[in-house]
């Protein structure tokens, strides 16, 4: 049987873009970008997104689309069968790590997408009793675990039906979506008044908090928001036509996702400043903040449901990919059916997620490295096993790959001259700058 692939170019470009664009943008850059420096932080952001992580992108890139197999097989294959085959079976475990507490999230945005439908936020409550809605909802058992199992089945359902006409089709409507609603947002939330006090947050630079700290925090977001170090690109890569341009799509990937997380915080922190509240980050910003905010704007309600819906967008189009990685596993080297592979799958991140799900209430007693389990793996993923997923990378196509051979795939066998005219830049850039650099900030965000 012929492997699934995508459709178009449009079509690979969102589905990356959509495994991009995700609950990250959305609730850690805005804050991220305020407490540690405005623009100045953008400007590393920035600089990290095109220097390191796009090299280790375009490698995701390469190794995918060279083997066109699932990410195990990629790094089996494309090794001469060496040990580097236990990088690809890491690449596929990581992102059934995450996807199992982010189908958590996903679930409490399904859970307020039906609030904002019926309207709850918008009968004036105060500041307080947003948050015991919010903690009173994660709290209990029963509404959180269904509502991750509406999430994982959703996105089990999208990539059961395939990469054409399932991953594509629901990326081609939903990402534009997304885009409109978050634009839409961002320009009602600027013009506000006193909306002038979150763009300052944002957009003033404040050199002054760049310390390693930040440099690190930001090189952290930049993995998780570019799904970098987890299979995801290089899966979605493995179903991209042999014709198109590695150089131009990663880079149209990237750009999106950074345009997408600054549109986003447009959209939030405006409106968090105009009523004269100071921002949480994470869980605390979207579902206790941003209510409240809700309740006291004009046309709120209406604000809250588009809200609510781009979050539950944004989540499932990252999902997917996640789910995706392990499926192509499973089908390609167990022989599993793509339905049989998301079954098991669907059991496994149930499991898992529904343990980090009760971590807020029956298992909150339960401490991990002074958190609680859903923290856990939370840090471990995105501090931890990301960074360590993105070096592996880096290192196995830089030292491990045959410099003609990562040459041939990033030119198209010579095809495309601009990228042959930077590649020497790119090869400096995988060999030595991005090992060393994450290395570095690895460490320096320790001490
Ligand atoms: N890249 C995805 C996000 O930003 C994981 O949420």
């Amino acid at each position: 049987m012929s492997r699934d692939s995508f459709g178009s170019r449009f079509g690979a470009l969102v589905a990356m873009a959509g495994s991009a664009v995700g609950l990250g943008n959305l609730w850690r850059f805005p804050y991220l970008v305020g407490e540690n420096g405005g623009a100045a932080f953008i400007i590393v952001y920035i600089l990290l997104s095109f220097l390191i992580c796009l090299p280790i992108f375009i490698s995701e890139f390469v190794v995918g689309r060279r083997s066109q197999k699932n990410a195990y097989a990629a790094f089996r294959d494309l090794s001469g069968g060496s040990a580097w085959r236990w990088v690809g079976l890491f690449t596929i475990i990581v992102p059934l790590i995450v996807l199992s507490y982010y189908s958590v999230i996903g679930g409490w945005s399904v859970d307020y997408l039906l609030k904002s439908f019926t309207f709850s936020f918008t009968g004036g409550e105060s500041q307080s009793a947003m948050a015991t809605m919010f903690s009173d909802m994660v709290s209990s058992t029963w509404a959180p675990l269904l509502a991750h199992t509406g999430f994982l089945l959703t996105t089990m359902l999208i990539v059961v039906v395939g990469i054409k006409d399932g991953i594509e089709k629901f990326s081609k409507v939903m990402m534009p979506l997304l885009f409109v609603i978050v634009i839409a947002i961002a320009i009602y939330s600027v013009t506000l008044p006193g909306a002038k006090a979150g763009l300052d947050y944002l957009f003033n630079p404040d050199f002054s908090k760049i310390n390693g700290e930040a440099i690190a925090a930001a090189l952290g977001q930049a993995f998780f928001s570019l799904s970098l170090g987890f299979g995801t690109i290089m899966t979605y890569a493995s179903y991209v036509d042999k014709k198109e341009n590695i150089m131009f799509q990663s880079t149209a990937t990237a750009v999106s996702d950074l345009m997408f997380a600054l549109i986003a915080g447009t959209a939030i922190m405006p409106a968090v400043f105009a009523f004269g509240i100071n921002p949480q980050s994470g869980p605390g910003l979207v579902f206790e903040t941003l209510p409240y905010v809700f309740g006291q704007m004009p046309a709120g309600g209406f604000i809250a449901i588009l809200f609510f819906l781009a979050l539950l967008v944004a989540a499932l189009t990252s999902s997917i990919s996640m789910l995706e990685v392990a499926v192509a596993y499973l089908v390609e080297e167990k022989n599993l059916s793509r339905i049989g592979a998301c079954v098991v799958l669907f059991v496994i991140c149930w499991v898992v997620g529904a343990v980090c799900s009760l971590s807020f209430g029956p298992l909150s007693h339960v401490e991990i490295a002074g958190g609680n389990i859903f923290d856990f793996f939370d840090d471990l993923s995105s501090n931890i096993l990301m960074t360590l997923g993105s070096l592996l990378t880096v290192l196995f196509v830089g030292w491990r790959l045959k410099k003609t051979d990562v040459y041939d795939e990033f030119t198209n066998g010579g095809a495309i001259s601009r990228n042959a005219k930077i590649f020497g830049v790119l090869w400096i850039l995988i060999r030595y700058v991005c090992p060393l650099a994450i290395i570095a900030i690895f460490i320096s965000g320790l001490l």
